[in-house]
């Protein structure tokens, strides 16, 4: 483990007022949990995009609160210091804001989690404000909200007329008067990204395919190494082709098992002779 103190509030707010950039990953297990906490990313988000990245369905839409709680659990024990943010998977908060407040403190409770994350601009601020005034940080996503992919017509940017970009920077003013401490704009314009941060009087703003003017990045963890085979989206810089290695690694395993040249004796545990000598007397 590493001897990181705890990122809290404070230090992300600080990062700000340095004008140093937050680093944000998801992630959605116990081992790339511990290799996120060595690298010293700041904050990881369990994303409800796991639905599609370790469950392999076509979109976020089945994920469950039980889902989210058991991958939460296994995250934070693997990062213990990072700044940990559950995603309420779709209709948990949508039906009102008391299911909202009450799946938020799930999150909190089971998955020692630091933050909640929601989708959703104006309409969704009085469930950020409930979940904010339970003593809950909250997060707002706006832009590509995955879970309302079928209205907003597939995974395509969000808010390129000025009249689409004005509601989402009234909809970011909105979550941010609700109390949200973070905002997520994912597939927006870089200026608009930047107008919004700009803006953003107490609010960190996080960018997803939105330029670089914003307090920090978020990318998702599969898509930065080649590990999600249907399609890679063009914000996804891969950093390193984690798939392509597994892929040859297995490979060479079942050409060596087939082969026989794996396993070898440095791979098996022997038996001393006279204990097998022993056993075969017994037999
Ligand atoms: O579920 C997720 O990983 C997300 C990102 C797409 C931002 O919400």
């Amino acid at each position: 483990m590493t001897d990181r103190k705890k990122v809290t509030l404070p230090t992300l707010f600080k990062k700000v007022a340095d004008g140093v950039p937050i680093t944000w990953l998801t992630c959605y297990d116990y081992p790339t949990a511990y290799l996120q906490e060595q690298a010293g990313i700041d904050m990881i988000l369990v994303g409800d995009s796991l639905g599609m990245t370790m469950l392999g369905y076509d979109s976020t839409l089945p994920v469950t609160m039980a889902d989210m709680i058991r991958h939460t659990q296994a995250v934070r024990r693997g990062a213990p210091t990072a700044f940990l943010v559950g995603d309420m998977p779709y209709m948990t908060y949508q039906s009102s804001v008391e299911t909202a407040i009450l799946n938020a403190g799930r999150f909190m409770a089971e998955a020692s989690c630091d933050a909640i994350k929601l989708e959703g601009g104006a309409a969704m601020a009085n469930r950020i404000r409930g979940i904010v005034e339970a003593g809950i940080p909250a997060i707002g996503h706006l832009g590509l909200t995955p879970q309302s992919v079928a209205a907003l017509g597939g995974f395509r940017v969000q808010g390129k007329s000025a009249e689409l970009a004005k509601k989402i920077v009234e909809d970011a003013k909105a979550l941010e008067k609700a109390g949200a401490f973070a905002i997520l704009l994912e597939m927006v314009p870089d200026r608009l990204c930047k107008l919004i941060t700009a803006r953003a009087e107490n609010c960190i703003i996080m960018s997803l395919g939105s330029g670089p003017d914003a307090h920090g990045q978020l990318l998702i963890y599969h898509d930065m190494f080649g590990l999600y085979p249907k399609f890679k989206p063009k914000m996804a810089k891969v950093f390193g082709n984690a798939g392509e290695v597994i892929l040859n690694g297995l490979k060479g395993y079942a050409a060596e098992v087939t082969g026989k040249t794996f396993p070898q004796p440095e791979n098996w545990f022997g038996m001393p002779d006279e204990e097998y000598n022993d056993l075969l007397r017994l037999l």
